[in-house]
Parts: structure tokens; C-alpha cells; sequence
């Protein structure tokens, strides 16, 4: 008996997943490099593969996006009758040249190196109003209290929203349920008519706000959007608003998570943790590295072949799926010395975190601003801090990876 035939099938839905990828992960990646999934489709793990998928843009993309979807829910699901899959068909993540190309230079156009290097003092400001405000308590659950509220605020702040609307609590809950959409699953009835429901809420919201901005343009990130539209092939309102439902979601999602991967792994390896209290300055730009080298808040990206085509030799046929796991391609001892070690004076920045290719995240930037101020400023401001790391649980959820709750005293 081979290697290949003592691996499970992959199944993003298995409690394993959630709680510990990486035992799995590495049997993918060492055993069965090219993963035939009982869903149907590959699943890849080595780091060359992964990257030799996302950068690949004449052979993989999103190509037909029902027929994608239907792989899960059967040929006469109506896939674009539902609202969350309407509009993620129409975020350019999910869209192929020419119109992803676009619509990101627009995106890129108004989020630009300029604006997000801006944000960094206004960034240092947030962290300490945050801490200040739980600091004399000795304790806080440091993911509702620090990790999500900081980029909440740091992208509300970019897009000209005020963070204390009483509209805000209700939307950024509406994005963890909405985004559930980017699962490479069936969902539930439940959760896919809750995600309708949250991307109708979400619609609205963005809608008024262009509304707005077209009527009293403002120096922010929703207004440079809504004025494209004023240009031949700038975005529709509606283009705007799907835009702005992305941003606004990818904006505090991924980055929330980060820094609580962070604070867990960082206490979890707590010889780590010392090491950044000692240098805050000079380690927390190669912490936030290593923290979205070995536990990604974004776990997988897939693709879709557009073209008969191959693999590092391995054929893919046109139309069949190609889930990338991210996360086991950050663990490949191909590419990175000891690879589950945690340790933040490696310096790796080339972790495939942040996608490749045509779709590398346009965050980036403004995520690694985020997380290194971040940890700076927790090593600075809590360094006694104690993180109790079984407060929380994995969030039940694949491909977004964070913690629920994570409880810290000092
Ligand atoms: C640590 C935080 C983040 C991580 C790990 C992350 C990860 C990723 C990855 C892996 C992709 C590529 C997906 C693919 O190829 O299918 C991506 C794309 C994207 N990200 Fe991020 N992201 C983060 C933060 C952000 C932030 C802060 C924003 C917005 C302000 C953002 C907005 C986007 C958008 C709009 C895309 C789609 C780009 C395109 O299709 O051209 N992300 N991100």
C-alpha cells in the first residue's frame, strides 16, 4: 500500500481542521501533493505548487462562477439568485481579466501606498486609546477588546465612517456571516439565507454612504471611490458598493485574526514573547511576518483551471477547481528551515499570506502596518501581560482562522 492511499479525503467541514490544520496539512503536503478531493477537486500544499497556481493567470482564474459553485449545491442550484453570491461574483477577487484589471486599478487608484502609510500615527493613536481604556482593569478579552476593535476603526477611519455609528455593531457582525460565501463548501440553509440577509444590510448601508459622499465629497477613501464615477470606465454605484462591502469585510477580518493569532502564538512560545518585550521596535515588523508565515488568518485561496493545463506536471483539466493551501505552504520545510518553528527573528516575508499573482492582496500594506504597530505597542504598553490560552476556542470556520475569545490578566 502507498503513502497516497492512508490520506483522508479533504474536508474543509472536519473538526480537525479547525482545531489543528497542520498535522493534516503536512500529510497533504508530503504524501499527496496533488489531493483529488471527494468534493472534485485538487487540493495542492507544497509552497512551489501553491504559488505556481496563483501566480499562473493564463490557466487559472475564476473562469465560470455558478458552474463553480454548483460542483457543491448540484446543477440546478440557482447560484445568482442568492444575494452574498451575487456579490461575490461581482468582487473583483472573483472576477478574470479584463474586468478584475479594472476594477483593482480603480481600487488601487483610491487605496493608495499614500493613504495607508498616512494612517500609521493615527494607528499608534487607536492602540493606546484601546489599551487605555482596559489597561487599569488587569485584564481583557484581548480579541473583542484590542484585536478586532483596532481595525475596525483603522478602516471606518480610511473610508470616512464614524466607528460610533449605531449602525456598526450590526455591521461588522454582518461580515463574519456574509463572508461565509468564500467558503469552498455547501453551506448550511441557514447560514447561506443569513449571508442574503447580511449583504442586502451591508448593500444598503454602502449605498447611503455614496449617496452622501456624491453630495458632500469629503478627503476619504468612499468618497476617491464614489468620484471614479465621474470617469468613462469609473464604477457603477453598484460597482462602488461591492467594492466598498470587500474592503470594508477584508479590511478588519483578516487583520483582527492576525493579531490574535498573534498574541496566542506569541504566548503559546512564550520565549517569543520575552524576545519582542526586550525589542519591540525592532522585532514587531519580522513578528507580524512570522505570526501570518505560521498561523494565516486567510487559510486557502482556490482557482479554477480556464485551460487544459498542469500542475509541475500534473495535468488539470479546463473547469475542474484547485483549492491552495496557503496555510501548509507557509509550513513547507522545502522552502523554510524548521519550518514549525515559531520564531520572529526569521524574517521571512515570503509567505504566500497575502495570495500572488494578479490577486495579491491590495491590503497588504495597511495589514502590515496594522500588525506591526500592533505588536509594538501590546510589548510596550502589557509586557507582564499573561494570555490564558484555552479562553477561547478556533472559530468554526476553514478559511477565515481566528480565535473566538482570548483572555489576558497582567
Ligand atoms: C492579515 C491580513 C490579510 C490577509 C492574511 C489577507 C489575505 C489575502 C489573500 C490570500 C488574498 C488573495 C486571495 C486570492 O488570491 O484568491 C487577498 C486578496 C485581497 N485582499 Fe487581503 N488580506 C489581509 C488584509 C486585507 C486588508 C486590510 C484589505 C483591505 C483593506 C484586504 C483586501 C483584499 C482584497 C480586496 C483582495 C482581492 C484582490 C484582488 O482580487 O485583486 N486584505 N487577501
Amino acid at each position: 500500500m502507498t503513502m497516497v492511499a492512508e490520506i483522508e479525503p479533504f474536508d474543509p467541514s472536519i473538526p480537525e481542521l479547525i482545531t489543528d490544520p497542520y498535522p493534516i496539512f503536512a500529510q497533504l503536503r508530503e504524501n499527496d501533493p496533488f489531493h483529488w478531493s471527494k468534493f472534485g477537486y485538487w487540493v495542492v500544499s507544497r509552497y512551489d505548487h501553491v504559488r505556481e497556481v496563483l501566480m499562473n493567470r493564463k490557466d487559472f482564474g475564476t473562469g465560470d462562477f455558478s458552474n463553480n459553485l454548483k460542483l457543491f449545491y448540484g446543477p440546478d442550484f440557482d447560484v445568482l439568485a442568492n444575494s452574498s453570491y451575487r456579490w461575490l461574483s461581482e468582487v473583483f477577487i472573483a472576477k478574470d481579466p479584463p474586468q478584475h484589471t479594472r476594477i483593482r486599478g480603480l481600487v488601487t487608484g483610491s487605496l493608495t501606498a499614500k493613504r495607508v502609510r498616512a494612517m500609521e500615527p493615527r494607528i499608534r493613536e487607536i492602540c493606546k486609546e484601546l489599551t487605555d481604556a482596559f489597561i487599569a482593569d488587569g485584564h481583557a478579552d484581548m480579541m473583542t477588546q484590542f484585536a478586532y476593535k483596532l481595525p475596525v476603526m483603522v478602516i471606518c477611519d480610511l473610508m470616512g465612517i464614524d466607528h460610533r455609528d449605531p449602525a456598526m455593531g450590526e455591521l461588522t457582525a454582518a461580515i463574519p456571516e456574509a463572508f461565509v460565501v468564500f467558503e469552498a463548501r455547501k453551506l448550511t440553509e441557514h447560514e447561506l439565507t443569513t449571508a442574503n440577509r447580511r449583504i442586502d444590510e451591508l448593500e444598503a448601508f454602502f449605498r447611503t454612504q455614496f449617496e452622501d459622499r456624491l453630495a458632500h465629497p469629503r478627503d476619504d477613501l468612499l468618497t476617491s471611490l464614489a468620484q471614479t464615477g465621474s470617469a468613462p470606465d469609473g464604477l457603477t454605484m453598484h460597482e462602488a458598493t461591492t467594492v466598498a462591502i470587500a474592503l470594508f469585510g477584508a479590511g478588519f477580518e483578516t487583520t483582527a485574526n492576525i493579531i490574535g493569532n498573534g498574541l496566542y502564538q506569541l504566548h503559546r512560545h512564550h520565549d517569543q514573547w520575552e524576545r519582542l518585550v526586550a525589542d519591540p521596535a525592532g522585532l514587531s515588523g519580522s513578528t507580524n511576518e512570522e505570526v501570518l508565515r505560521f498561523e494565516s488568518s486567510l487559510v486557502a485561496a482556490y482557482r479554477t483551471a480556464l485551460n487544459d493545463t498542469e500542475i509541475s506536471g500534473h495535468p488539470v483539466q479546463a473547469g475542474q477547481r484547485v483549492l491552495t493551501l496557503v496555510g501548509a505552504a507557509n509550513r513547507d520545510g522545502r522552502k523554510f528551515e524548521e519550518p514549525d518553528r515559531f520564531d520572529i527573528g526569521r524574517g521571512a516575508a515570503d509567505h504566500m499570506s497575502f495570495g500572488g499573482g494578479i490577486h495579491f492582496c491590495v491590503g497588504a500594506e495597511l495589514a502590515r502596518i496594522e500588525g506591526r504597530v500592533a505588536f509594538e505597542h501590546l510589548a510596550t504598553a502589557l509586557p507582564e501581560m499573561k494570555v490564558d490560552l484555552g479562553s477561547g476556542a478556533w472559530r468554526d470556520n476553514f478559511l477565515f482562522r481566528g480565535l473566538t475569545r482570548l483572555e489576558a490578566r497582567w
